[in-house]
């Protein structure tokens, strides 16, 4: 098997950094992504050896620079894992317009953004995994998250339809949408909420970013072929889709 370029957006923490861990174990090139939090993306390169690119997903010409970039320093990416996410919650009735947009902008038009960029060079190469990280809430639909609600549940439409697209390029698209795990965007939920969300949890407990890095290097394998336009949950049994 030829040695692949993977790009991880949001890699350099939480569920990014454990599939980008993952990826690099299994002998693959692996590029992360990261916004400006300049501090853990050092101690990321640092402690994994992996490189770590700054530029900002909602951005499409920023999205186009930096695959151009990453093919000439590392050559084409053909395994795209669309992962970097953002919450800005509050209720319909309180949620600004900006609040709206920023979260269908970084965990919706990205993963257009990323995967416009690098579709020419899947198929040019005849090969391509798309994996786009959704979230039992986009599932589930959960009070006070209309935004990233509607941005993930778009995400699994979305994959859908590149499925269909990419078949004959043999490029699948393929979602995971995992329950809630234990990185710094949960940390932020408070701990009163959180105890309630566990309690609807059959395993009881929050999940791991390993647990969901599996799954993702599964769907980018060679023989995972015939994988496309699925979703995979993962959340310890607490939707079951
Ligand atoms: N944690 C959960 O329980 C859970 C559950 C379901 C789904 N998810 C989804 O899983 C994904 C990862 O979540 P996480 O909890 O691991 O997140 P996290 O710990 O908050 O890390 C987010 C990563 O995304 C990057 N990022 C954010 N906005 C970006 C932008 N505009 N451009 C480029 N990079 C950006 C961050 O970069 P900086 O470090 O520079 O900020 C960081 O590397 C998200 O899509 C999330 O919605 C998470």
């Amino acid at each position: 098997m030829p040695r692949r370029t993977a790009i991880v957006t949001g890699g350099t923490r939480g569920i990014g950094r454990g599939i980008c861990e993952l990826f690099k174990e299994q002998d693959y090139t692996v590029v992360a992504g990261y916004a400006g939090n300049e501090e853990a993306a050092a101690r990321f390169t640092e402690e994994t050896g992996i490189a770590a690119k700054k530029w900002d997903v909602s951005d499409h010409e920023a999205c186009l620079k930096a695959v151009e970039e990453i093919s000439s320093e590392h050559g084409h990416a053909t395994v795209i894992v669309n992962n970097a996410g953002i919450t800005r919650d509050g209720t319909l009735k309180r949620m600004s317009y900006e609040n709206w947009m920023d979260v269908i902008q970084t965990n919706l038009t990205s993963v257009f953004n990323m995967t416009k960029a690098l579709w020419p060079h899947m198929v040019e190469e005849n090969f391509g995994r798309i994996i786009n990280i959704s979230s039992v809430n986009g599932q589930a639909g959960q009070y006070g998250q209309v935004n990233y609600c509607a941005a993930k549940a778009g995400v699994i439409g979305m994959t859908k339809a590149l499925a269909q697209e990419g078949a004959r390029n043999n490029i699948t698209a393929n979602t995971v949408a995992p329950g809630y795990v234990e990185t710094d965007m949960v940390a932020a939920v408070p701990e009163n909420v959180l105890e309630k969300i566990i309690a609807t949890v059959p395993v009881g407990r929050l999940g791991d970013p390993g647990e969901i890095a599996r799954a993702v290097w599964f769907l980018a394998r060679e023989d995972s072929n015939f994988i496309t336009g699925s979703t995979i949950s993962i959340n310890g049994g607490q939707h079951m889709y």
